[in-house]
């Protein structure tokens, strides 16, 4: 099989690593010259940390860049079975490389996008062969990270889906459906692990002990060492965009206290200070319990609003929020956990003490409400 990448920055550069290590050929091209020219090096840079780790022989490794063939114009690409793209996160571009592609591809060859915040259907508008578009959204680093989410549009044909998936999963990933809805599974359900804790924060609650809490209760991370480490300015974009496309909807305020922070410049390990950074969490304070029980039936609040307009399963979602956040359970797990009485108590309670402005935030979720 023959994959091609359109994009060769930090997203398909990885993605291309990912397909040639599964031994598929990659056809790859940027429109800047200079990435493309460099795009070798960097594979065999990646892959050489893997032989220094042991992880990857030398003859791998050689292989593996003889796989990857570079093009000059997007035109170049066919033949190809799958091409993904990359490119810079703006529709019209979008558009333009896949108008520019369908001419040459065989009828059955399947396009997808990387986007992670455009609509898959948006970016389907205008082509010749609509059907044949899905997204494939890969998180970063692509080679390290196991989840990718599948989205097909209304019109994307089954089995364009179902090739899309083949391909990906044999290059070892792990595929979820979702629905074409802002976020897709990942970036919407992650909100309330950032948002509720700056809603503790505005109350009076510190970093230190909220991330405490959540490392308490088995996260890896709480959520401000999560945010200094994506970069406080980058979960600010991420936040301001979802709440836009969600048309403002209080479950996903833009707080204060995170705007705040990146007024400050001190936005996490980028710029060697943020919400916790350099520092570690303090020992869990006595009501840790709560803290966490308040996120997690956010969390699960969240999950059960995206279960409930279709086009994803409790346990994809669960499997997601595993891979994709390295979140020891899945909402859905969480519900059973903690049970259903205890959440809807939870969130009931936190619409009563909600400022106005804020209320409907806790509304429980159509299939969680009895
Ligand atoms: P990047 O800025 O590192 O790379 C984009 C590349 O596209 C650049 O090398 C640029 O020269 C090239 N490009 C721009 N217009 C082009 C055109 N018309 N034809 C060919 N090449 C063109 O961006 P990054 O981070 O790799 O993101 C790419 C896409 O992946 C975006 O849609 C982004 O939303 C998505 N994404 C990014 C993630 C991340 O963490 N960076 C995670 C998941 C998805």
């Amino acid at each position: 099989m023959t994959i091609g990448i359109i994009g060769l920055g930090a997203m398909g550069l990885g993605i291309a690593q990912v397909f040639a290590q599964a031994g598929q050929t990659v056809r790859a091209t940027d429109a800047n010259p200079e990435t493309r020219a460099t795009a070798p090096a960097r594979l065999a840079d990646a892959l050489q940390s893997r032989v220094a780790k042991g992880a990857m022989t030398e003859a791998e490794k050689t292989a593996i860049l003889q796989r990857l063939v570079i093009l000059e114009r997007v035109e170049d690409i066919p033949p190809t079975h799958l091409v993904i793209e990359a490119v810079v996160e703006r529709l019209e571009v979008k558009r333009q490389v896949f108008s520019l592609l369908e001419q040459g591809l065989a009828p059955d060859a399947v396009l997808a996008t990387n986007t992670s915040s455009l609509s898959v259907a948006a970016i389907a508008e205008g082509l010749h062969r609509p059907e044949r578009l899905v997204g494939l959204h890969f998180f970063n680093p692509a080679p390290v990270m196991r989840l990718v989410e599948l989205i097909p549009h209304a019109g994307t044909a089954p089995d364009a889906l179902t090739i899309a998936r083949h391909l990906t999963e044999a290059a070892g990933k792990t595929v979820i459906p979702c629905a074409d809805r802002p976020g897709f599974i990942v970036n919407r359900c992650a909100r309330p692990f950032y948002g509720e804790a700056l809603a503790m924060l505005e109350e009076g609650r510190s970093p230190g002990e909220i991330d405490a809490a959540m490392m308490a209760a088995g996260y890896r991370l709480g959520p401000f060492a999560l945010i200094d480490l994506i970069g406080a300015d980058i979960n600010l974009a991420a936040t301001e965009g979802l709440s836009a496309a969600m048309d403002g909807h209080p479950r996903y305020h833009v707080f204060g206290a995170l705007k705040r922070q990146v007024a400050s410049g001190h936005i996490g390990r980028k710029s060697l200070k943020g919400f916790i950074f350099p520092d570690s969490p303090p020992p869990p304070p006595d009501d840790a319990e709560a803290i966490a029980l308040r996120i997690e039936a956010t969390l699960v609040n969240e999950a059960a609003w995206l279960l409930s307009e279709g086009g994803s399963t409790e346990s994809g979602i669960d499997t997601a929020l595993k891979l994709g956040l390295n979140f020891p359970r899945g909402p859905f797990e969480c519900l059973a956990r903690h049970g259903r009485a205890t959440i809807l108590q939870t969130i009931a309670k936190l619409a009563e003490n909600a400022p106005p402005h804020l209320q409907t935030r806790y509304t429980p979720a159509p299939g969680l409400a009895p």
